[in-house]
């Protein structure tokens, strides 16, 4: 699946983004096109990312967040929640020990109380391994929602000014994104959406102020390593000015 090196699409490797989060959309439509389950484009996505993170580490990024699971898509079908339920507990068993032998830092995003106790538990181990782990970060958002992460940020704040801890005029920036999921680290420099869909879907809201964003109409189980490199590249050539001038 994954492009031979010396064809492969030139990076500058003195402007890599430091964080890149990706919408991992199309899984369904790839499964569809093959005559496949849903499910068998999500588990072929879930592939994708555990390659994705491995080049993107090696590029030198430093931050990877994925969106696997939104607080909207309870709204799908049972059966289809629980065979992304059923996928993430298997990833989490079987895959995440091959990620933190390459020294990835996995952690969660996202209001994981909804989840079954098995899965929450799974999330815990996982945590507790990573803590050895020096290497890039990946955030995996579960159950997450831009607008969510807000919410529980700003119900921090409220808790924090009601217990004395906290003046509602030192509410500033810094001390809401003290309060989410986001705390620690670096805004995404690139947003990556394959799957042709033109919008956030409620994906890091706050973090994504001045991210560029790439969309593509490559679903995410294609997308490999030439993928991947297009984007870097693309961004590369941006110019950003952060809302000032050059
Ligand atoms: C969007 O594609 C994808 C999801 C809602 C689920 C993403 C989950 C995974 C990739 C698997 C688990 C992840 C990890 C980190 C192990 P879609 O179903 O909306 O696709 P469609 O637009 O073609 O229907």
């Amino acid at each position: 699946m994954l492009g031979k090196k010396e064809k492969q699409v030139p990076l500058d490797p003195q402007n890599i983004p430091r964080h890149i989060a990706i919408v991992m959309d199309g899984n369904g439509r790839w499964a569809q096109k093959r005559g496949l389950p849903r499910k068998a484009g999500h588990s072929a996505g879930s592939e994708t990312f555990h390659k994705a993170a491995t080049i993107l580490a090696e590029l030198g990024v430093e931050h990877l967040t994925v969106y696997a699971f939104s607080t909207e898509n309870w709204k799908r079908p049972p059966d289809e929640v629980q065979e992304i339920m059923n996928l993430l507990e298997r990833y989490l068993k079987k895959s995440v020990r091959e990620l933190t032998e390459n020294n990835i830092q996995l952690d969660f995003w996202g209001d994981l109380t909804p989840f079954s106790p098995k899965l929450r538990q799974l999330i815990a181990q996982t945590d507790e391994i990573s803590k050895q782990c020096t290497g890039m970060h990946v955030h995996i958002c579960l159950n997450y929602g831009g607008r969510d992460e807000i919410l529980r940020g700003a119900r921090a704040l409220a808790q924090d000014c009601l217990a004395g801890k906290l003046l509602p005029e030192q509410i500033d920036e810094k001390a809401l994104e003290a309060r989410m999921d986001c705390r620690g680290a670096p805004a995404p420099d690139l947003l990556i959406r394959p799957g042709g869909e033109l919008r956030i879907s409620n994906f890091l809201l706050w973090e994504c102020a001045y991210s560029e964003f790439y969309f593509t109409d490559t679903l995410w189980p294609d997308f490999d390593e030439t993928e991947l490199r297009r984007a870097v590249a693309a961004y590369q050539g941006r110019q950003r000015r952060f809302g000032g001038l050059k």
